[in-house]
């Protein structure tokens, strides 16, 4: 059985003291809930404050994305020592806005996760498909192409932390979710190459979880699915409101 993870990415929104705000209000609507674990990932700046804020809470915090190298001069970057350093527990990588407006790539991605993974924090790979790429047929050449190149030279005794998220482009805070037909359609398609890629144990034990315009009201019919693990939820995760009421729907199967 896998547990189901659902995620906040708060993307550019947040100062410290809002992100503390939203764990008062957050934090007593989610404890009760053994069915799920919940993240929360919002700006570099409110992760110190996050992580204290958290202690002793039902729910973990991590980073939005991380450089892959302990140190170095790479100004602007955050490496996983660092957000190890002050307790962050997991990191998103491979985001498509990280992809899209930062150049990141498969290959980075692969980077990435291989040092998430040697640092101990819980990897969340982000894939999907563009608009034109789901129109021309060439969604699964896409998702296995990004699974199979994310996981390349990782032994798959190493992968048992791993966490991938399903976000296709189109459905990104376009409001446009994917049915829940099309999302297990894609999610069966990462699973197969999972299994490809890394053998049947790792396909079955991986948690996928769908993001794109997730909300409180369709959050269920998403989660309560075969292949579904959890969501990854941007803009409906910035009220507390919203985001329990999305926990308690995805775990109300
Ligand atoms: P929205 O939920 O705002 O569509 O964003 C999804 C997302 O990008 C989560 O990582």
């Amino acid at each position: 059985m896998r547990k189901l993870l659902i995620a906040a990415n708060w993307k550019m929104y947040k100062n410290p003291a809002e992100s503390t705000a939203f764990l008062t209000h957050f934090a007593p609507l989610v404890k009760q809930n053994d069915r799920a674990e919940v993240v929360l990932c919002p700006p570099m700046t409110s992760l110190p404050a996050l992580v204290d804020a958290a202690r002793g809470k039902a729910v973990s915090i991590g980073a939005q994305t991380m450089h892959w190298l302990n140190e170095g001069a790479y100004t602007g970057e955050t490496s996983p020592t660092m957000l190890t350093a002050i307790g962050a527990t997991h990191v998103l990588i491979g985001h498509s806005e990280r992809r899209q407006h930062f150049n990141e790539t498969d290959t980075t991605v692969n980077l990435k996760l291989k040092s998430a993974l040697a640092h101990g924090l819980v990897p969340i790979v982000c894939v999907g498909e563009h608009l034109h790429e789901r129109e021309s047929n060439k969604t699964a050449d896409v998702l296995n192409l990004q699974v199979s190149v994310a996981l390349e030279g990782i032994d798959p005794a190493a992968l048992g932390p791993l966490v991938i998220a399903y976000e296709p482009v189109w459905a990104i805070g376009t409001g446009k979710t994917a049915t829940p037909e099309i999302a297990e359609e894609a999610h069966k398609i990462i699973r197969a190459q999972l299994a490809k890629v890394a053998g049947t144990a790792v396909a079955a034990a991986t948690r996928i979880l769908y993001g794109g315009s997730v909300k409180p009201d369709n959050a269920a019919s998403l989660c309560c699915l075969e292949d579904i693990d959890g969501a990854l939820v941007g803009g409906a995760s910035l009220d507390p409101g919203s985001f329990s009421q999305i926990v308690a729907n995805a775990t109300a199967r």
